[in-house]
């Protein structure tokens, strides 16, 4: 045999050495998994003040704070749309801030203040930006609207602090109430019916009537 043929593999060769290596590190994976103890998820007490109200809830400390208002308070006014940041139907306001909640654990949020739709106003009680999307009919299916409105009060905040936004051409002066900025800063709240007309109609409403806006 030349040292040529010593070193030729044949094709058949070479699938059989391919197959058996590539069973080992399967092999090896299942008897780790067998081995490995079931995972338990880390419970711990959190400490949220939801709506005025405090509230002590143990979790997962992998729930959402979406989850945590709808699965665990029942406060099923804040929607899930995409669980993904996606669609800003989860917004709520945490300490005067709006925020996705799906995309923020509960466990980070450890004696914050939640403001929910629910906390904003109520029937017979309608918080102002509520009442100016009932106004100017800045909803069809309703279901980005809870979002929507959260986002709108943060929104008003934000331009009352000076916050500028991608479009605010000077970021010394104090932002604009026009339709570019409030266009710009609703954008991360979709409305699959088309209501933004009308939701831009009530949020200056609002804006001029109180800018801060009420939460
Ligand atoms: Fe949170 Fe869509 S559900 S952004
Ligand atoms: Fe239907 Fe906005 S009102 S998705």
């Amino acid at each position: 045999m030349t040292t040529h043929d010593a070193f030729r593999i044949s094709r058949r060769g070479l699938l059989k050495a391919g197959a058996a290596s590539a069973s080992v590190p399967a092999l090896s994976g299942a008897s780790t998994a067998a081995a490995a103890p079931a995972a338990t998820p880390a419970a711990t007490p959190v400490n949220l003040v939801v709506n005025g109200r405090p509230r002590l809830l143990v979790l997962d400390t992998r729930t959402s704070l979406l989850d945590a208002l709808r699965e665990h308070l029942h406060l099923t006014g804040t929607k899930k749309g995409c669980d993904h940041g996606q669609c800003g139907a989860c917004t709520v306001l945490v300490d005067g801030r709006r925020i996705k909640s799906c995309l923020t654990l509960a466990v980070m949020h450890e004696g914050a203040a939640v403001t929910t739709i629910e906390g904003l106003g109520q029937p017979g009680n309608l918080h102002p930006m509520q009442a100016a999307f009932v106004r100017h009919d800045g909803y069809q299916c309703g279901y980005c609207t809870p979002g929507q409105i959260c986002s709108a009060v943060g929104v008003l905040g934000e331009i009352e602090q000076g916050i500028p936004s991608h479009v605010s051409s000077d970021l010394t002066a104090r932002p604009l109430l026009s339709a570019a900025e409030l266009r710009e800063r609703m954008s991360g709240n979709i409305c699959r019916c088309g209501a933004y007309s009308n939701i831009v109609d009530a949020i200056t409403e609002v804006a001029g009537a109180n800018p801060g806006g009420k939460a």
